[in-house]
C-alpha cells in the first residue's frame, strides 16, 4: 500500500512530536514542515531526510502528492488554515480544539463533509492505553451508573496568549469525559469560575463544574500556576471506582470495589439509622499495553482516509468539545452562572 503525503504546520512545542510519528509511520511520508519560522521547520525537517520546509502554506497545498496536512499552530489560526487545506481537496488533522469558536468549528465540519474529506481533531488522550481502558470499564457496566467524574490536570504551565487554561487544557479533560461516558450521559449544562490572579490578560486557573444527563456530575479543574503537576482523574461509579494516575506509569488505573449503599429495607426508621452501608473491596490494577498515543492517532488518521469512514475524533467531537468551552466561557464572564450546552448542530 502507498504511503500517505502528509505536511506538517505548525513546529513548535507540539509540531515535533506530530513529525516524529508521521515520520516513523509506514503509514506516512512527511513531504513538508511549514512554519513561519523556517528554523523551527528546518529543525525538524533535519531529522526526517527527504522532508522538504516552507513558510507558505501555498507550497503544501499545491503539492499533490500531500494527502493530509496536519495543523499545530495556536487555536486562533485553525479555522483558517484548515478550511484553506479543505478547499485544495486536503485531509486534515487538526491539533486540540478543533478551532476557535463553535461557528469556526462547524465552518470546517460543513467543508469537509461537502467534499467527502476526513476532518480529525487530535484529542491525544483518546489513544492513550489508559482512557482506552478506561472506556472499556465505564461502557461495559464495569464501574455501574456514573455518579460523578473529578478532572484535575494542573502544573506551572506555559501562559498561552490566544487562549485561557480553559480552552488550552480543559479540551483534553472534555475529550476524555466526551469519549468515556456512556451512550446517552453527557454533561448537560456547565458552570465555570476562574481567576486571573497575576495579570496575563486570560484566566490562568478555573474549575468547570457539568451537571451529567443521568443526575450525576463532573468536575474539571485546570490551573497554570500550580507548584506541582498532577494529572488525575476519579470516577465514581455504583459498583466500581476507579483513579486513574497518570504520572504514575507503573499503576496508571486502580478499580476499587468500594461503595456505599442506602438500605432501602430499612426505610421508615430515623434517618441515622437507615443510612448506609459501606462496601469495602479490593483493588485492582489494570494491565495497561505500552504505545505511544500519537502512534495510534496518526495509524487512525491512514484508516479513516483509506477505508472513508470517520475517524474516532471526528470533526463532530472536536465540535462536542468546542460546544463545551464556549458554554463555559459564557459561564465565566456571567460570574458562573450555569449554562446549557447546545446539542444542535
Ligand atoms: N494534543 C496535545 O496534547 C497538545 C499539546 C500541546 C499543544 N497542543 C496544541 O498544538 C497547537 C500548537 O501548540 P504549541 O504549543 O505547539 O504552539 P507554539 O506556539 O509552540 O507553536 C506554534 C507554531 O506555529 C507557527 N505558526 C503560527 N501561525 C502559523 C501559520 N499561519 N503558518 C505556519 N506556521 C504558523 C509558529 O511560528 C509556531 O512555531 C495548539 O492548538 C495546542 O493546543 C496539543
Amino acid at each position: 500500500m502507498r504511503a500517505l503525503g502528509v505536511a506538517i504546520v505548525g513546529a513548535g512545542y507540539w509540531g515535533p512530536n506530530l513529525a516524529r510519528n508521521f515520520g516513523g509511520s509506514a503509514d506516512w511520508d512527511l513531504r513538508w514542515v511549514c512554519d513561519l519560522d523556517l528554523d523551527r521547520a528546518s529543525g525538524i525537517a533535519a531529522r526526517n531526510p527527504g522532508t522538504r520546509v516552507t513558510a507558505s502554506l501555498d507550497d503544501v497545498l499545491d503539492d499533490d502528492a500531500v494527502d493530509a496536512v496536519a495543523i499545530a499552530t495556536p487555536p486562533s489560526t485553525h479555522g483558517g488554515i484548515g478550511l484553506a487545506a479543505i478547499d485544495a481537496g486536503k485531509h486534515v488533522l487538526v491539533e486540540k480544539p478543533l478551532a476557535a469558536s463553535v461557528a469556526e468549528g462547524e465552518k470546517l465540519v460543513r467543508a469537509a463533509g461537502r467534499q467527502d474529506l476526513v476532518l480529525m481533531c487530535d484529542h491525544t488522550y483518546c489513544y492513550t492505553p489508559a482512557v482506552q481502558k478506561i472506556r472499556e470499564l465505564t461502557n461495559s457496566g464495569e464501574l455501574g451508573d456514573i455518579h460523578y467524574v473529578d478532572s484535575v490536570r494542573i502544573n506551572l504551565g506555559l501562559v498561552q496568549h490566544d487562549v485561557d487554561v480553559m480552552w488550552d487544557l480543559a479540551p483534553h479533560d472534555i475529550s476524555i469525559l466526551d469519549f468515556v461516558l456512556p451512550e446517552g450521559v453527557e454533561p448537560v449544562s456547565v458552570a465555570a469560575h476562574g481567576a486571573d490572579p497575576i495579570g496575563a490578560g486570560v484566566a490562568c486557573v478555573a474549575y468547570l463544574t457539568m451537571p451529567l444527563s443521568n443526575g450525576g456530575i463532573a468536575h474539571v479543574h485546570v490551573n497554570w500556576l500550580s507548584p506541582n503537576k498532577q494529572r488525575a482523574t476519579i470516577i465514581g461509579g455504583s459498583r466500581r471506582m476507579l483513579v486513574w494516575n497518570d504520572l504514575d506509569p507503573a499503576q496508571r488505573i486502580s478499580m476499587f470495589d468500594k461503595g456505599i449503599e442506602l438500605d432501602d429495607a430499612a426505610a421508615g426508621e430515623t434517618r441515622r439509622q437507615r443510612l448506609i452501608s459501606y462496601r469495602v473491596g479490593d483493588m485492582i490494577a489494570p494491565a495497561l499495553p505500552e504505545y505511544e498515543a500519537l502512534g495510534a492517532m496518526v495509524t487512525e488518521l491512514a484508516g479513516a482516509i483509506r477505508e472513508k469512514r470517520a475517524s474516532r475524533t471526528d470533526g463532530e467531537a472536536g465540535l462536542r468539545v468546542l460546544r463545551l468551552l464556549e458554554a463555559a466561557s459564557a459561564s465565566m464572564a456571567g460570574g458562573g452562572i450555569l449554562m446549557p450546552i447546545s446539542r444542535l448542530a
